[in-house]
């Protein structure tokens, strides 16, 4: 080993360049956020093989005098933040001082600006870092930074880029994100000499909009945006959400803005699974961009290069706050199933169809915990079955025209109504899941007395999963269930809330798939979340599991019973949704038929 020394400029902004533009699309990234910090209304970028070759970006911003430009293009230079204090109120993309400089370190770049006092613009070229050269060139108003051969003279870091399309699908993301953040920003992509995407100045739900249909071509009629606005004291949620229909199985629709800074954030992506498992279980995600604005203190930026990733101060306030305002959407979204007709039609035969009840367990096949064993949860579902009204149905209601009428099953699996706004079918499995999760959410279940097991259960599960739950086994033991570790990987389970024990003293639930479904959308839940978090994974596992014994796909309901679980479905919350995010039934109204049948245009 030498002596200490100072490392040569060049190979300190080389070093910085491997974490602020690790590749091409974060180059992009930065030289997009220098043109917004300079004031741009109009901003042009050109990219081209992956972004090797070219990157560039035009803006009509404020440009820079002659004499700063070299300053721009050295470390630690800004003219974004003078004071410490400074640090602590960030409102500009950038502060660091340092994205050019590393740019510069390992491309061929040139940056040509001109401000609203000079005649005519200066440019400077720059190879590996070292300056080449100056001139005067003609430009308008504003700053053109080109970027050419990223990484010609650092070929590890070139050696770890992807395929020229999968980078270019990277460069495109920097550029949406940047789109939904800056709605009054008209933005130009050009790739590879074709324009790809241009979106034009307009107001925040229109750019929503723009993006999702021409990013992702998603057909999206202006009025299906769902918009929620809301705040708790200074922090602030705007989010714009699509439809239910629109619910995909992973979270790359879902962007998060936070004081307009797109960040990467899993307390957030966390908060919207949180939300979304009262209609989807997580195992759908909606899709949207999700907007947070909190005062400056309150959210640190600064904590990687890439300003991507931020720290909350008070992140169980964010988290509570973000949670319950998305759900309450996504719930408002799932609407109770029926029309108002149904509704009318339906509630004259409450009574009717809580006496219903009891026939559908009848039916379980004998090999079901329902049959045989009734459980504690059975029995907890059915209870109401013994306020029987002794009425006989009244199916003259039915006649009433404006009423759903039930017309059989088709395929043993689907209800087939109609009522004056088109044809329904309803999933009848779907339906039913649905149905006896939200009366197991209204049992006041958590005070049912946790029961000691004669024998207790002894699990394997992975380590890394009891890692994670171990912290938690006070949240358990609330509900009801007492576990213990007792190794690395084996778990022992000693108690269980009545409500999951069978007549014979068994668990009404399959503990192992149970506490195995816990590992993926656990990670990272705030602690204070926990709580909420397993009553529902609890009360899901429970309804999926009932209803698979109960009324499946391919068992034929008579016409009482199909009728009763239409009737119940009227009175559910969420019943447009299965507890795992499949819609509990479809229409097609009469105009759509009458389209297809070409009546009308
Ligand atoms: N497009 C631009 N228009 C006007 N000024 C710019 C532009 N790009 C960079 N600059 C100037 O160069 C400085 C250095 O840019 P950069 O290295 O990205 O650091 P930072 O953005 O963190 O300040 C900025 O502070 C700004 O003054
Ligand atoms: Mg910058």
């Amino acid at each position: 080993m030498s002596r200490i020394h100072l490392l040569p400029p060049h190979l300190a902004n080389q070093i910085a360049a491997g974490e602020v533009v690790e590749r091409p699309a974060a180059t992009l990234k930065e030289l997009l956020e220098n043109a917004l910090d300079a004031n741009a209304t109009e901003i042009h970028c050109r990219w081209s093989q992956g972004g090797s070759t070219l990157i560039e970006v035009s803006d009509n911003g404020s440009g820079i005098e002659p004499e700063d430009l070299h300053l721009a293009l050295s470390r630690h230079a800004t003219s974004k933040i003078n004071s410490t204090e400074d640090l602590f109120k960030i409102g500009t993309w950038g502060f660091r001082g340092e994205a050019l400089a590393s740019i510069a370190a390992v491309s061929n770049l040139t940056i040509r600006s001109r401000t609203k006092q000079q005649p005519i613009a200066t440019e400077l070229q720059c190879q590996g870092g070292q300056l080449e050269g100056q001139r005067s060139v003609a430009r308008g108003f504003g700053t053109t930074v080109t970027v050419r051969d990223l990484f010609f003279n650092t070929p590890a870091r070139k050696e770890f880029l992807k395929s020229q399309s999968a980078e270019t699908s990277y460069g495109i993301q920097v550029f949406h994100r940047i789109a939904l953040s800056s709605p009054s920003i008209d933005l130009i992509l050009t790739i590879d000499d074709e324009l790809r995407f241009h979106y034009k100045a307009c107001n925040q739900r229109q750019r929503t909009i723009d993006v999702y249909r021409q990013a992702w071509k998603i057909e999206l009629p202006e009025k299906n945006l769902v918009e929620v606005e809301t705040s708790s004291g200074e922090l602030k949620l705007h989010a714009y959400l699509l439809p239910a229909t629109h619910h995909i199985p992973s979270s790359r629709g879902l962007f998060f803005f936070v004081n307009r800074r797109s960040v990467k954030d899993k307390l957030l992506l966390q908060a919207v699974m949180a939300a979304s498992r009262e209609v989807l279980f997580g195992s759908l995600y909606p899709q949207g961009a999700i907007f947070i604005d909190l005062p400056f203190d309150g959210v640190d930026v600064n904590v990687h290069p890439s300003k991507s990733e931020v720290r909350f101060r008070n992140p169980n306030h964010v988290f509570a706050f973000i949670r319950k305002h998305i759900e309450k959407t996504l719930a408002a979204q799932s609407p109770r199933w029926s029309g108002e007709n149904a509704n009318h039609e339906m509630g004259v035969r409450n009574d009717f169809g809580t006496q219903i009840q009891s026939t559908f367990y009848d039916q379980a096949p004998s090999n079901s915990i329902s049959s045989a064993q009734p459980s504690a949860l059975l029995n907890l579902i059915n209870n109401s079955a013994t306020q029987v009204a002794g009425q006989p149905p009244n199916f003259t209601n039915l006649m009433d025209e404006r009423a759903l009428q039930f017309l059989g099953t088709l395929k043993e699996t689907y209800l087939l109504c109609s009522d004056k706004d088109g044809i329904l079918l309803v999933d009848q499995h779907a339906a039913h899941e649905r149905i006896t999760y939200e009366k197991l959410k209204q049992q006041d279940w958590k005070r049912s007395a946790a029961v000691k097991l004669l024998i207790p259960i002894q699990l394997e599960l992975q380590r890394d999963l009891l890692d994670l739950i171990e912290p938690q086994f006070g949240v358990f033991l609330e509900m009801g269930l007492g576990i213990e570790r007792l190794g690395p990987g084996r778990l022992q389970v000693t108690t269980l809330p009545a409500l999951l024990m069978n007549a014979d003293g068994t668990s009404t639930l399959n503990l192992h798939r149970f506490f195995q479904s816990l590992k993926v959308a656990s990670e990272d839940l705030p602690s204070s979340q926990w709580s909420h978090y397993l009553e529902k994974e609890l009360l899901a596992a429970l309804a999926s599991q009932s209803c698979h014994s109960s009324v499946r796909a391919g068992q034929r309901l008579n016409e009482v019973q199909a009728r009763s679980l239409l009737n119940q479905m009227t009175k559910t919350d969420f019943s447009g949704h299965c507890p795992h995010g499949r819609p509990t039934s479809i229409t097609l109204s009469w105009s759509e038929i009458e389209r297809m049948f070409k009546r009308r245009v």
